[in-house]
């Protein structure tokens, strides 16, 4: 069978890939300094990136910022399908957003969508959302999955042919995603996710996918009346800066990326009422991980935590899902289940296996550093860490289990 395959003769042959120019793939800045560090530096020309998130979070706010700066050294079209080309004018007047080479178009279908790209010849192409271009001749409905799929790949066709770097939005409702942007994720080249809670004024930006780039930065923003705010030292808004110390809390210290953050760790514990099966709520933890934490506590700390309700979450509406998070976690329920407070400003950090033991981490140096930083002076890590500042302003002490964290004091006097 495969003899009879016709072979065509290649646009481009085969080269040796020493002789492969590789100065089309560097990543242009955004000019957005939190959007960037995401990014990795910025977009590579051509690069097709999904901006996912729930509606109201600030996606259309992001990229009109994100457009406008861009169109300081390129021709932008922002396609809106979402809204008037007047809201989003009444936006963009808001939060400061105006540029010359800023292109605005209302449009919902594809062809016209195609039109404006030929008629404008953006470098940079934002598409607000994928969800509303439809095209004639595609099967399904407006929005569904096969024609939100075809229009992605369109549009992935398009930028790949003209190097036109393009933004789509893509909207996930609570529940995971209306329409998937999911079963989009392994169509473009990078996948951003927009997060915060939308009563709040916080914003978290990550990449779920980059082909160009890392995916382990976060980048913080600040949603406000004039737009979003970057916020290159977020730290302390994940700590609840309570005056008095207050019994299951911990303070932990997680590595995003590169970037050390400080971050509060708050647990309830309560009796189970009854023959009912024990409550797991968890927010902005992974609750499979705090699953373990409890049942390491019960097992191989003494800590009769089992047939209790367990409340877990993290201040600030900020996602703590590194392993090191397990030690705060640990103390923090250990503390609420005694009603004991930890020591006065104290952070702690490390793995917790099944066998109660704790496991180093990554970026010791760098976690207490940052932790010192903001006014802690203790800490308790793994033990077996080499890593310890000798100038450090902090007692830090190193524990090999569960229960010896405990033991050695960490969870005070009721
Ligand atoms: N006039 C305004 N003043 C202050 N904040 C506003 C105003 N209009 C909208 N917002 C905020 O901007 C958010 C909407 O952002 P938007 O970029 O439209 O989100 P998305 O595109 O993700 O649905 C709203 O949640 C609201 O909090
Ligand atoms: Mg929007």
């Amino acid at each position: 069978m495969l003899r009879e395959l016709p072979a065509a003769r290649p646009a481009v042959p085969a080269v040796p890939i020493s002789q492969v120019d590789a100065s089309g793939a560097a990543a242009k800045p955004t000019g957005m300094d939190e959007l960037d560090r995401v990014l990795g530096g910025g977009l590579v020309p051509g690069t097709v990136a999904l901006l996912a998130g729930e509606p109201g979070v600030g996606k259309s706010t992001l990229l009109l910022e994100a457009g406008a700066l861009a169109a300081d050294r390129c021709d932008v079209l922002y396609v809106t399908g979402e809204e008037s080309a007047a809201q989003v004018r009444q936006r963009a007047d808001r939060i400061g957003a105006i540029s010359e080479n800023l292109f605005l178009a209302a449009e919902t279908d594809l062809a016209a969508l195609l039109a404006h790209v030929d008629a404008v010849k953006p470098e940079l192409l934002i598409v607000d959302s994928v969800q509303t271009i439809s095209a004639a001749g595609i099967e399904g409905v407006p929005g569904g999955v096969t024609q939100v799929r075809e229009i992605t790949s369109a549009l992935v066709s398009l930028a790949k042919q003209r190097t036109l770097t393009t933004v789509l939005v893509g909207h996930v409702t609570k529940d995971g995603s209306i329409a998937g942007p999911r079963s989009l994720e392994h169509l473009v080249d990078v996948v951003l996710h927009f997060e915060g809670d939308s009563r709040g004024r916080l914003r978290m930006i990550r990449a779920l996918k980059n082909r160009f780039g890392p995916t382990d930065e976060i980048g913080c923003f600040e949603l406000g009346e004039f737009g979003l705010i970057g916020l290159p030292d977020p730290s302390g808004l994940f700590l609840s800066r309570q005056h008095q110390p207050v019994p299951g809390t911990c303070v932990t210290v997680t590595l995003e990326g590169r970037r050390p953050l400080v971050a509060e760790v708050q647990t309830l514990v309560c009796p189970t009422a009854g023959n009912e099966p024990p409550r797991r709520i968890t927010s902005g933890l992974d609750h499979a991980r705090v699953g373990m934490a409890v049942a390491v506590l019960e097992r191989r700390a003494g800590v009769r935590i089992g047939r209790c309700d367990i409340y877990a979450a993290t201040v600030g509406g900020v996602r703590l899902t590194e392993p090191s998070v397990d030690l705060a976690v640990a103390l923090a329920l250990a503390g609420a289940r005694t009603n004991r407070c930890l020591l006065p400003d104290i952070v702690a950090f490390g793995e917790v296996g099944l066998a109660g033991e704790i496991r180093n981490v990554a970026g010791v140096g760098r976690r207490l550093a940052e932790a010192a930083r903001m006014g802690f002076r203790r800490a308790v890590v793994p033990v077996g860490t080499d890593a310890i500042p000798a100038d450090l302003p902090m007692d830090v002490l190193q524990v090999a289990d569960v229960a010896s964290a405990i033991v050695a004091g960490v969870v005070g006097l009721p």
